[in-house]
């Protein structure tokens, strides 16, 4: 895929690469649009809404190299919708990165089930709606990833907590990991990230680490991932994360 790059500040050398980044508004997804922006990516990022952004804003620093689109993962109809705007277009990555939490102090049984369900239907069904309807986006042999959580790790849930959040990330895992039986022998990289504990609206003021500590590095394990055939639950710092 061809880029255009604004040329108002000097950047590394265009990649020609290009990403398709699903919730991409603000935190981690706006942080991963810079990154790759800022690499010479195309890279089209999604919100929900019709507000504006920091996503509108690198647009405008970006002119022409990063794409504004449309989706709630949740309403299927909008993933077929975005499906169809986008048939035209082929990507090197497409990366799943929205998601949500819950009050982390609920255990899974004080928590309602509406919110179950929203949190549940966001982190784990939707994503994978998602891959499966947009995967023909992708290049052969391109990456597609989703951002999972080291929480989501059942092996090292030993401390507890953030119950219903730590469930739809295990199941996400899960759900991967079924995909990528049913695509065993393609040769494609398949990614559950866990970019560690940032400091976003999500992850809270305490969390260990800024996005920059976090981003970067999630960027440059993808691209160490880039010829390496089926799926990785890795960390920001391309560790293996056990089950
Ligand atoms: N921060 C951490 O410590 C941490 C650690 C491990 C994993 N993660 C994961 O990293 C991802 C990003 O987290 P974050 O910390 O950046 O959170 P955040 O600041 O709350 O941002 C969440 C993003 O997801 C989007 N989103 C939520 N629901 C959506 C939906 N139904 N459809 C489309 N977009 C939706 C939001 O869009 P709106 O602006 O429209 O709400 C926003 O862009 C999540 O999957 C999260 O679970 C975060």
């Amino acid at each position: 895929m061809s880029t255009t790059n604004s040329g108002s500040r000097s950047e590394p050398p265009s990649l020609g690469r290009s990403v398709l980044l699903i919730g991409a508004s603000r935190g981690l997804g706006l942080a991963l649009a810079r990154e790759w922006a800022r690499a010479g990516w195309q890279v089209v990022a999604t919100v929900r809404g019709s507000g504006r952004t920091g996503l509108h804003e690198l647009a405008d620093t970006y002119a022409g190299q990063v794409e504004i689109e449309t989706v709630d993962i949740t309403e299927p109809e909008q993933i077929a919708a975005l499906n169809g705007r986008l048939a035209h277009r082929m990507f090197d990555l497409l990366f799943v990165n929205a998601g949500v939490a819950d009050q982390p102090d609920d255990t899974v049984a004080q928590t309602p089930t509406e919110e179950f369900v929203r949190v549940m239907v966001t982190n784990a069904l939707s994503p994978l709606r998602v891959i499966e309807a947009l995967q023909d986006l992708v290049e052969p042999a391109g990456t597609i990833a989703v951002m999972s959580s080291g929480q989501g790790s059942v092996a090292n849930n030993e401390s507890g907590g953030h119950e219903v959040y730590r469930g739809s990330k295990a199941a996400l895992n899960t759900f991967m990991r079924s995909y990528a039986a049913r695509h065993s022998g393609e040769p494609r990289p398949l990614v559950l990230m866990a970019p560690g504990w940032v400091r976003t609206d999500l992850g809270g003021p305490d969390a260990l680490l800024g996005i920059d500590e976090s981003i970067p590095n999630v960027v440059r394990t993808l691209d160490a991932l880039r010829s390496s055939p089926g799926l990785h639950y890795v960390d920001y710092l391309g560790r293996t994360v056990p089950w």
